[in-house]
This record gives structure tokens, sequence and C-alpha cells, in this order.
């Protein structure tokens, strides 16, 4: 099912366009990325960001290498150098953020793809066709897994409820339709909720700059707030669900997310708040047994000491920048995936549904 929310990836005229959110809401503007290093530069520099969205722009960036170096090369075609050129480029695409595993997971197909194919004259054209698939499954997984989460909440929570959301899992952070603000669209539409919460989620803003204006822009009731503000939230507002979106999810359950997510975990287990973890398998890592073997990214700390460019720190302050964090399977109520939801996850159940 292909939605109408907005799109932060498009493939249009076989050129790959960015919606610019770094600039978000101020202005809506776009980028074309004409060769492997600007994709490279775009998720690195955040023009584009979330899970989902930057596998799919990963594979849409592993077409536009081939395509470069198919043009490129002598002719008759000399396979080896072609095939290094082109592989030299998936590593640097695979590094260029460590957390989302959706990137890994997408250079992986798109790298199987390649090598099955590269000696032939059809590559571009199954790279290009498989790049595609990785962006339509996206939107039609997020599409499943609203459904599921507004099952899971209409048979938990009496109606009307409120939500609190972290960072942005929506249109913007994916294919298409959103993870955790797909299921609050799906919830909505139901009339589950009566109001969804927004983290401003410091220092980068999603919340206040993306997930405020996603859901505004549809009519969806959203309410921002400073992080610092969810604990009185929760102890004085309706709200039965912390639902959030994800960047890995290991083994047995535990859950790198945006910073922030940990600290809201245990928040809501205090006060009797459900949380849920919204994600598509392509966000699973069987390979890592727990969420302590989730590499961090830490970003620079003038995302700390500075607002739009203006010094608000002390000058020379030290600072750090973890930009995401794990929260432990013990914390989490329920993982919705497009495969099904796993209540209380344990590596266990884990297994049995990925496994
Ligand atoms: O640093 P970001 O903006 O890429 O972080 C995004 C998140 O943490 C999202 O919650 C996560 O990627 C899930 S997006 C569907």
């Amino acid at each position: 099912m292909q939605s109408k929310t907005v799109k932060a990836v498009d493939w249009i005229n076989d050129q790959l366009v960015l919606l610019d959110q770094r600039v978000l809401p101020k202005s809506e503007s776009y980028i074309t990325c004409h060769d492997i290093t600007a994709v490279i530069d775009s998720i690195k520099t955040m023009v584009v960001r979330g899970a989902p969205a930057i596998g799919i722009v990963a594979a849409y960036g592993v077409v536009i290498s081939a395509r470069a170096h198919h043009e490129n090369n002598m002719k008759p075609l000399q396979l080896d150098v072609y095939k290094n050129a082109v592989l030299a480029d998936l590593n640097l695409l695979a590094e260029a953020r460590p957390t989302a595993v959706n990137l890994m997971w997408a250079v992986d197909k798109m790298k199987q793809c390649f090598i099955k194919t590269y000696q032939s004259e059809s590559t571009i054209e199954a790279l290009l066709t498989l790049a595609k698939t990785i962006h339509a499954d996206d939107i039609e997984n997020n599409n499943r897994m609203g459904a599921l989460a507004a099952n899971l909440m209409a048979s938990t929570s009496d109606k009307p409820f409120s939500v609190l959301t972290h960072c942005n899992a929506g249109s913007l952070a994916t294919g298409g339709y959103g993870t955790a603000l797909g299921a609050i669209r799906a919830a909505w539409k139901q009339n589950l909720i009566d109001c969804v919460y927004a983290d401003e989620t410091r220092p980068w803003l999603q919340g206040a700059r993306l997930t405020a204006w996603e859901l505004s822009q549809e009519g969806i009731s959203v309410c921002l707030n400073a992080d610092g503000a969810a604990a009185w939230l929760l102890a004085n507002k309706n709200i039965k669900w912390i639902i959030v979106g994800a960047d890995r999810v290991t083994a047995n359950g535990d859950v790198a997310n945006k910073i922030g997510t940990y600290s809201l975990a245990v928040l809501a287990k205090y006060h009797g708040v459900k949380m849920m973890v919204v994600a598509p398998s392509s966000t699973v890592d069987m390979a890592l047994k727990t969420g302590n073997e989730i590499e961090i990214e830490m970003r620079t700390t003038e995302e700390l000491t500075q607002v739009a460019g203006i010094q608000m720190a002390p000058i020379g302050i030290e600072a750090i920048n973890p930009v995401f964090d794990v929260t432990p399977a013990t914390l989490i109520d329920a993982i919705v995936t497009e495969k099904g939801v796993i209540e209380n996850p344990s590596t266990q159940k884990m297994m049995a549904l990925f496994g």
C-alpha cells in the first residue's frame, strides 16, 4: 500500500532525491544526490536520518555507485576493476553511521545482488529493482505494524488515551507511514488516541522539528514537551503508552534507539505506563546477543554546546554526545514487527520469530 504521507526519499527520473531534514520545518527543500559521495554525506550530515530511511537511501546509493563505475570504466568493461570500485564504495556506505543496523542490512542485500549480477548487462536494472523493493517493502511493513500496534493498544487500554513518543520514527525516518508514528497514525484513525506528546529530543530536536511537523500536517493532535517534562507528563496526564522506533534490536530483545529512550523506559515502569517499540525485521540483529554489543554513535559536542550555530555553553567546555542508548528488554512491554508482536521480549521469543 502506498502511503500519502511525506516522502523523505524518492527516486525521480533515475535520480535520488532527498527531503533535507536539517532545515525542516522552516523550509521544505530537496537535495539530489548525483554521486556516492553525496549519498554518504547526506547520511552522515543527517539530510536523511532514521534507521529504515538510511537503509533505503543506501540501497539507492549502490545503484548510483554501480552506474557511475560502469559508465566510467574502460570498454570493454574491466570486470575486476569495476567490481572492486563498487565494493569499496559499499564499504564506505556501510560505515556512514554505526548504530542503525538497517544501513548494513540494506548494503549487504545490495552487495549480494551486485556480486550475482555484475558480470551481466542487467546489473544496474537488477540493483534498481531491488532498491525499489526494499523501499516498497518498508512502507508495506509499516502499514502492517501500524495495524498490529493499534490492535494491541485497543485490547489493553480504555480509549481515549494519550501516548508519548521520542525522536522521529515517522514517514521522515522510513520509506513512508512510519514505525512508531505508523502505530500512532493507525491508533488515531481508530479514535483510540486523543493526544500525542512529542519529546523535543535534544540535541537535534527530531521531536520538535520533525514529529511535531509531520503529525500536525495530518491533523493529528500533537503537543510538544521538553524532554525533562516526561516524568511530570506520565504522572499527570492520561498517557498509557510510550511508543518509539528502534535502530537495532538484539537477539535478547534489547533495543537501541535515540538517546533518552532508556530513561523513558525506566520512567514508564515506575508510572505503570507501557513501553512499545515498533520496528521492522530489518532493524533486528540476531547476530548480537545483547545490547551491550551495539556500537553507540558519538556525534560532535557542538550539537550540544551550540544552538543553530550560536554558542550556548562556555567555549571549550567538556561535553559528551552519545546519540543512542540501549533499553534492556526487561523494560519493554512489546516489540511490534511486521512478523508479529513480541510481548515481554526474551531470547526465546525473539528466536521463535527471527531465529
Ligand atoms: O539520529 P537519528 O535521527 O537517525 O535517530 C533516529 C532514531 O533514533 C529513530 O527513533 C529510529 O531510527 C527509528 S526510525 C523509524
